[in-house]
């Protein structure tokens, strides 16, 4: 199969300009302008942009939390992603405490294999750092392709590992070439907050994000910062929400330390208002939601160079899941749906309210990501040899988000009424016509597993 996109906008994130792309079965084959090919199919992207497939390297689909599963699995998932413009995800698969990473990822196979549209790869969670751990994070880099291993500050009992056990995963992922990633928040505090709500029968949504305040955020990420310049590890702080934290990273620049940072687009684009609305539990999240001076701390962390990804940390739930914390916010499922508005939210608020240039945005969506996950110039490009994960994108094109119209299996949306100008209209897929006219046009089990190989981008 071949295809030819022509005139299109093309960029990336380094470049801008117009010119034809001609795809070869599953890779781009040639870029240029009036290419003199023939092909199996012929697309105009006259008056488009046309830039890499989204990646989006926070996603939680079909995950077990607090009582319950994330309600969207691998198809229904990347599905919603690719109607977005999001053409790969990394997933995290969690180490069950006591159990081994090798169940852990049998477990996570089982849920992706032959049902996947896009593209995917795991972060491995290690909730259990030992000496058998140590092994077999060895074997992750060396043999399987998953080079990132998630860590968590927080979640006491289920998740957490202390600070000892970070210290010495972070020594075997250095010697061995990984990376280090890690929800930075203080779990101790936000644990013994969230006892004194309930013990004063505080028990609304709100109390959820008064229970994490910020500095529990900034203590954390400079902590994790500290570990990794002992360990003289790389490391990547996800959905980071605000200006403490970012100043903690920034302090860590000051003796020439590298951090990776990850903010979502919720943290750019929703505050901490909403906790007081009678469905607050909606938009439930660890960390949460934040204050408007957050969101222009992160859009300059952004041009600053700070922050070198915008995830989603897409982790839906039906409202009849929400409910079961109706009665007391510490028993909210965590997390919101998110996965299929990345791109376009990005793009209306970001470049086309002047906050970020067009260039940055293809490299904080899909780029960077692809650098710093080790699958750059496979994937983040539209380049010769690279995969022809393309989307061709409508500037112009006012929309309104809303549960009625989006893909994610969640029975609300967390943007409802949102209105934004830009729409992925057209996505390739490895080549093959994914989203087109508003239909997904690729069968599960079209997405593959990627094996990915250390970290490429230097900040
Ligand atoms: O609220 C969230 N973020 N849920 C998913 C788990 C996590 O902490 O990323
Ligand atoms: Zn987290
Ligand atoms: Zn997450």
């Amino acid at each position: 199969m071949s295809v030819l996109i022509k005139n299109g906008r093309i960029v990336t994130a380094a470049s801008d300009y117009i010119a034809d792309i001609y795809i070869e079965g599953e890779q781009i084959a040639a870029i240029g302008k009036n290419l003199p090919y023939q092909a199996d199919k012929i697309v105009n992207a006259k008056n488009r942009l046309v830039f890499p497939g989204g990646i989006d390297p926070h996603v939680h689909l079909d995950m077990p939390f607090m009582g319950t599963f994330s309600s969207d699995d691998y198809t229904s998932g990347t599905r919603a992603a690719l109607f977005g413009g999001t053409t790969m995800v990394i997933d995290f698969i969690l180490q069950t405490q006591g159990d081994s990473l090798k169940n852990a990822l049998k477990t996570w196979q089982a849920k992706s294999n032959g049902k996947a549209l896009g593209d995917y790869s795991y972060h491995m969670a290690v909730t259990d750092f030992n000496a058998k751990t140590a092994k077999e994070v060895v074997h992750f880099i060396e043999k399987e392709g998953i080079t990132s291993f998630k860590t968590f500050m927080a979640y006491k009992g289920a998740l957490m590992i202390d600070d000892g056990q970070m210290v010495q995963l972070m020594k075997v992922v250095k010697k061995h070439g990984g990376l280090v990633t890690v929800h930075a928040t203080n779990g101790d505090m936000i644990d013994s907050l969230i006892a004194k709500h309930r013990a004063e029968k505080k028990l609304s949504p709100l109390y959820h994000y008064l229970s994490q305040p910020e500095i529990t955020e900034a203590e954390a990420s400079g902590r994790f910062a500290d570990m990794l310049a002992y360990s003289k590890c790389p490391g990547y702080i996800v959905h980071m929400t605000c200006e403490g934290a970012l100043n903690a990273i920034r302090k860590a620049t000051q003796r020439n330390q590298k951090v990776f940072v990850e903010t979502c687009t919720q943290y750019l684009t929703l505050d901490a208002s909403l906790y007081k609305k009678k469905d607050g539990a909606k938009w439930v999240m660890s960390p949460p939601l934040r204050e408007k001076k957050d969101q222009t701390a992160l859009w300059a962390g952004i041009n600053q160079g700070l922050i070198q990804v915008v995830g989603t940390d897409h982790c839906p739930f039906t409202w009849k899941q929400k409910q079961l914390g109706a009665k007391d916010f510490s028993k909210i499922p965590n997390g919101h749906p998110a996965i299929e508005h990345r791109m376009e939210l990005l793009f209306s608020e970001g470049v086309k309210k002047k906050r970020i240039s067009l260039n940055k945005f293809v490299e904080v969506s899909s780029t960077n990501a692809a650098k710093i996950f080790g699958m750059y110039p496979k994937k983040g490009t539209i380049a010769i040899g690279a995969d022809a994960d393309i989307v061709i994108f409508n500037p112009n094109k006012k929309h309104t988000l809303s549960k009625k119209t989006h893909h994610m299996n969640a029975d609300y949306s967390s943007y409802e009424g949102f209105k934004v100008t830009g729409k992925t209209e057209t996505v390739f897929m490895r080549g093959q016509l994914a989203i087109d006219n508003n239909e997904c046009l690729i069968e599960p089990g079209y997405g593959q597993f990627v094996k990915r190989g250390k970290t490429s981008l230097t900040i």
